[in-house]
């Protein structure tokens, strides 16, 4: 491939980042990905990046790291979220902070972003190195906190979660999750908030009796060590303020707990069976995976859903799995006869009692969720 069409490839990347409505919600980075078709700045920058790495969300990461790693410095001007980590000492330890609206963008902005990544070019590219973008979405309970009541039977519960990422949304019953239907779900004393529009069929109204839980990751970020909780931050949009809010809370609950639950870094269909092995037998096991499989390839998620059926044969174990339908062919999920909702992410439950079904469809970060079973 020849220089300029390695260029082609990544300025197409960038054109089909955003669909027009997230465009219109995320304008700074909407803007950016724009400004690619005409300049090579951010185009140049993923030119020596690894194929696999070579992504826009790489680069706006990075950008995001560095403007709230010096949340007053000219870059920053440009991220509201970093005013607000600024405010809030850069810690996920201070208290919690309201978050404000982001103002609507500097009509400046998406040209002096990319004037200060020509002049830094180095910075950006050395803060990309061996690094990959990664989310650990807890608005994703607005959905799986419904999904782990169902699929508890009204038992105690092990939960696993695998592809956990740092393993918050192990602390399902940890946050307050509020529903329109005028459910609260999990710690209503919580200020760690999950609200969600609820539509279909009435969902579930108990919180599950978490007794013990476990995720496995491949690559778990330490959210003791500074740097890795900023870049899990910095994977986040930067004009969803409340968003960044509730991670930057939920990551100072999970740094505040003693003993906190447990992270094992592998894939998780190798060691699966062997967490599955350490759970007490008097407890029901959930495991729930979401937005993991998607990235698997068929054969891994084949491989993946074949140790959970042949543990379904040994032992009662119920599966929970939040995944794009379309993505996940591998998993032998049943098509069902629900309508599918386009864009949405489907909440599959399958048990050794009663079979697979669709419980629900929902916004890929919970902020609705159609109540199907
Ligand atoms: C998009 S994130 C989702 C994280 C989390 N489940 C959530 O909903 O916030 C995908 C996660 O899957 C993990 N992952 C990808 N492949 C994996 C594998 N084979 N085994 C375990 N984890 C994996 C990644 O490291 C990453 O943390």
């Amino acid at each position: 491939m020849t220089l300029e069409q390695r260029r082609e490839e990544i300025r197409e990347r960038y054109a089909h980042f955003f669909s027009p409505e997230d465009a219109l919600r995320h304008p700074l980075y909407a803007g950016l990905c724009a400004q690619a078709s005409s300049d090579d700045t951010l185009v140049d920058i993923l030119l020596d990046t690894p194929e696999a790495q070579a992504r826009p969300n790489l680069v706006l990461a990075a950008l995001h790291d560095l403007a709230l790693e010096d949340p007053n410095g000219e870059l920053a001007a440009n991220y509201p979220t970093a005013a607000h980590f600024a405010a809030c000492s850069q810690s996920p330890d201070t208290p919690p902070r309201e978050p404000s609206t982001a103002p609507p963008l500097d009509p400046g902005a998406v040209g002096a972003v990319t004037t200060w990544v020509r002049d830094h070019r180095d910075l950006v590219a050395g803060r990309m190195e061996g690094r990959s973008t990664q989310t650990n979405e807890i608005g994703r309970n607005a959905v799986l906190s419904a999904g782990v009541a169902e699929a508890s039977q009204g038992r105690p519960v092990a939960l696993i979660d695998l592809g956990c990422s740092a393993g918050l949304n192990l602390l399902v019953d940890r946050y307050r999750v509020e529903r329109s239907d005028g459910h609260v779900l999990g710690d209503r004393s919580s200020d760690i908030v999950v609200h969600t529009e609820v539509s279909g069929r009435p969902m579930p109204t108990d919180t599950a009796q978490i007794a013990w839980r476990a995720g496995i990751d491949l690559d778990p970020p330490d959210l003791d060590d500074e740097d890795a909780v900023r870049w899990l931050l910095a994977c986040q949009w930067p004009d969803d303020v409340a968003r960044f809010e509730r991670s930057r809370r939920a990551m100072g609950l999970w740094r505040s707990m003693d003993p906190r639950p447990r992270v094992t870094a592998g894939d998780a269909a190798s060691s699966l069976e062997r967490v599955i092995s350490e759970v007490p037998d008097d407890l029901q096991v959930v495991v729930q995976h979401s937005w993991v499989a998607t990235y698997l390839s068929t054969e891994a998620q084949e491989d993946l859903a074949g140790i959970l059926r042949r543990v379904m044969e040994r032992r009662p174990l119920a599966w929970l799995s939040f995944e794009h339908p379309r993505l996940v062919p591998g998993l032998g999920h049943p098509a069902g006869t629900v309508e599918r909702i386009p864009g949405a992410t489907t909440l599959f439950l399958e048990d050794s009692q009663l079979g697979p079904r669709v419980l629900a469809q929902a916004h890929p970060h919970g902020t609705w969720v159609r109540w199907e079973a």
